[in-house]
């Protein structure tokens, strides 16, 4: 079932009951929880995500509110539905188990970065222009280069729509890939956070190579500094068709 929301809207609210999970369709979603009237940001979903599947799988209140950012549309899948999926094809449940995993990764990098003072809040990034070192980079931008406005600004493998593909990616730039696969569903994001501006892996198999250095993958490093001036980005491995040019 589809449903709609218009920008401002709130489709769930923290603490009450729920039984269903919606995936975006259309549209973007503010996940937050309020403290002293004030609402403090956990999220902006986008087309293809999904929330309110806690509560749908475990039964207890809703964790957190969400309200419509623009008009959006959502699918809706009640629990029933939920169970007679993931028995019918088991793979749902890996697919639910990853956007678990990349939050609980993003909540890790955020707890880290409060303890040594980093903040998302407070630095205001200058122009970052991001440009395409081979042909498959300059494609993916639709040109040689972009500006890139908005942060995080959230890189991944284009996939197949539906259930299997389209769930859980979330990105503004897609890269096209074949397999053996360079470039994961959720790669990288560009992050401007107190100091600076961040190349953040998302839980990448390869991870990305920044400046001659690894980040993701097996590297055991989460993120990177970029410089100021330019710097040269590989997502995947050395080999890989994708090879940008990050100025800022
Ligand atoms: P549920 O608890 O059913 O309702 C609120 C939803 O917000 C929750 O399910 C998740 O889908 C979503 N949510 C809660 N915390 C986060 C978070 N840190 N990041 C992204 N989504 C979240």
């Amino acid at each position: 079932m589809k449903k709609t929301y218009r920008s401002g809207e709130i489709i769930l609210e923290e603490g009450t009951s729920g039984s269903e999970a919606y995936v975006i369709t259309s549209g973007k979603v503010h996940v937050f929880r309020s403290k002293n009237g004030k609402r403090f940001t956990l999220a902006v979903l986008g087309a293809n995500q999904i929330f309110g599947e806690m509560s749908m799988i475990d039964e207890r209140p809703r964790s957190a509110s969400a309200a419509a950012l623009e008009d959006t549309e959502v699918s809706v899948i009640n629990h029933e539905a939920f169970e007679e999926l993931s028995k019918s094809d088991p793979t749902i449940l890996n697919i639910f188990l990853k956007s678990v995993f990349e939050r609980l990764r993003h909540m890790d990098q955020t707890v880290l970065d409060a303890a040594v003072g980093i903040s998302e809040e407070g630095y205001t990034a200058d122009k970052v222009l991001i440009s395409g070192l081979t042909p498959e980079a300059e494609a993916a931008l639709g040109g040689a280069s972009m500006e890139i406005r908005k942060f995080p600004f959230k890189v991944g493998r284009k996939t197949e729509g539906g259930v299997h593909g389209g769930f859980f990616s979330n990105n503004d730039l897609y890269l096209e890939d074949k397999k053996p696969f360079n470039i994961s569903r959720n790669h990288f994001s560009i992050q401007a956070k107190m100091p600076g501006m961040f190349i953040v892996d998302r839980g990448s198999a390869l991870g990305s190579i920044v400046n001659d250095s690894r980040v993701g993958g097996a590297s055991g490093m989460s993120e990177i500094v970029l410089q100021p001036g330019e710097n040269i980005l590989i997502v995947g491995d050395p080999e890989s068709p994708y090879k940008f040019k990050i100025t800022i």
